[in-house]
């Protein structure tokens, strides 16, 4: 829905008061924040800097010694013109430096993911769990581990979470946030993946992993009733998300769970069925009877959904370009609110223009402040959390807890999304421009000679069995041959 000259000067007046107050926090100058700053703006401007710094992240925890360190150090980066990486590569080559090369280069890297994981453990975690609540931010904590193989993988990640709930239980009175604003809201809130807790994530068959999940779910839920905690499932890759969908519906509509406030989901903004999604929400809820809550995000798998895509010829389920996220953004609030009170919203952005827009337009719909949540990732936009808990709104940090190793995959992400240069904060402007160079991810494309004959082949797309149509046409021609 367009804005009204009012409330669009209400959402540009707000944006430039968050504006300044973000401006007003940048890293200090030659601190490790600073290094590391300077390190992922490097990589914002050169892609191909971007994708040898991500490789290297990717293939380090798999490297066992000092040799290897350095080896691909100088494979990576030999052609870097970069102060320290250049040099640093160079010295690779020298055997009598690479311990001390291979050491701070791992410390880095592990630096790096201090940054975006609170604690190796739940203990570990803790303190800055408090320092939020001092604050006045509250937290929700992710336990790093996703994609699981195996049973037992699943069962100990459903192990850990259980703890985790009753560790936290124990803590709520020195971490929960206190105010008015705060109260009713759960101090312990968890956010959980499917992939984690359900090692066979079958597209083809929702109801079954839905089922498959309750083995899990149910016991966690159960856990989380007990204390009264808050219970997020956080949104994975496309190819899944009907499987969420249909696993959280299970849990809400099950009779034991039916009337559990403290529970919620994602939406992507980026997906093109967004809007829809949170329409089908609402319906959910409805159909329930009892409320629950919707995180509403940009995504974090952009990447990865165009190179699958692409990999299998597939349509690209998530907007190429950032300004089409961004409008998704907006309309998706509207959808959200216009489900009050049946949906309750939780806005988990960055960019000060959607956090602007959701309050205007939350004031506008009857909302109080307080029924409106804002989410932010740990380590970043720390100015923007400060800026917006200080205007009295709720604000929640998403805080993961866990080990590098197992947490590559998230931070990976972060470092895509810190390195993109589609993200408003590093653009400069909140509102980004058209994309510089198109993909964030360099990709040459392929040459076709014209006399090839295998350039003429097309192979055909293995059936995309998480879209509901293509699973119910297989079953129907199953069902016509079984006949
Ligand atoms: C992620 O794991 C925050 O759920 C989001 O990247």
């Amino acid at each position: 829905m367009a804005l009204d000259v009012a409330a669009e000067r209400d959402v540009r007046e707000l944006e430039e008061r968050l504006l300044t107050a973000v401006r007003g926090h940048p890293p200090l100058l030659m601190t490790p924040a600073w290094f590391q700053q300077r390190l992922l703006d490097w990589a914002t401007g050169d892609p191909d800097f971007r994708v040898k710094l991500l490789r290297f992240v990717d293939v380090l925890p798999a490297l066992r010694d000092a040799k290897a360190i350095a080896d691909h150090v100088r494979q990576y980066f030999r052609d870097t013109h970069r102060p320290l990486v250049g040099p640093a590569s160079e010295l690779a080559g020298t055997a009598v430096f690479r311990p001390v090369l291979s050491q701070v280069v791992r410390q880095g890297v592990f630096a790096m993911a201090d940054r975006f994981i609170a604690g190796g453990t739940p203990e570990q975690a803790i303190p800055n769990l408090r320092d939020l609540g001092k604050d006045g931010v509250a937290t929700t904590v992710d336990l790093l581990g996703e994609e699981t193989l195996s049973e037992v993988e699943a069962n100990a990640y459903l192990e850990r979470y259980v703890a985790l709930i009753r560790a936290l239980s124990a803590a709520s009175g020195e971490i929960a946030p206190h105010g008015e604003r705060w109260q009713g809201v759960p101090p312990v809130n968890i956010s959980i993946k499917l992939s984690a807790l359900t090692p066979h994530m079958e597209p083809a068959a929702p109801e079954w992993v839905a089922e498959t999940a309750m083995l899990r779910l149910r016991p966690l839920l159960r856990t989380a009733v007990e204390c009264d905690a808050f219970v997020n499932l956080d949104m994975e890759q496309y190819r899944y998300k009907d499987l969420a969908h249909t696993a959280f519906a299970e849990a809400l509509l099950d009779p034991e769970f039916r009337d559990y406030p403290h529970i919620g989901i994602v939406v992507q903004a980026y997906l093109r069925d967004a809007e829809l999604d949170v329409m089908r929400l609402r319906d959910l809820a409805e159909r329930r009877g009892a409320p629950f809550s919707v995180r509403l995000v940009k995504g974090a798998y952009w990447d990865e959904e165009q190179i699958v895509a692409d990999q299998n010829s597939w349509p690209v389920p998530v907007f190429t370009d950032k300004a089409d996220t961004d409008e998704s953004y907006d309309r998706c609030t509207d959808a959200l609110l216009d489900g009050w009170p049946h949906l309750r919203p939780a806005f988990g952005t960055h960019n000060p223009y959607s956090v602007a827009q959701a309050v205007v337009k939350s004031r506008n719909a009857g909302l109080a402040d307080r029924d409106i949540e804002f989410q932010m990732l740990f380590g970043m936009a720390e100015g923007l959390r400060s800026a917006v808990a200080d205007m009295g709104f709720r604000t929640r940090v998403y805080l993961p807890v866990g080990e590098v190793i197992p947490g590559m995959a998230y931070l990976v992400r972060r470092l895509l999304e810190n390195t993109s240069n589609q993200a408003w904060f590093n653009t400069g402007s909140a509102i980004p421009e058209a994309p510089v160079g198109g993909k964030s991810l360099q990709r040459t494309p392929s040459p076709e000679p014209a006399d090839d004959p295998l350039s003429r082949i097309e192979n055909s797309a293995p059936a995309p069995f998480f879209v509901p149509n293509v699973r119910e046409s297989m079953r129907a021609a199953l069902e016509a041959r079984t006949k």
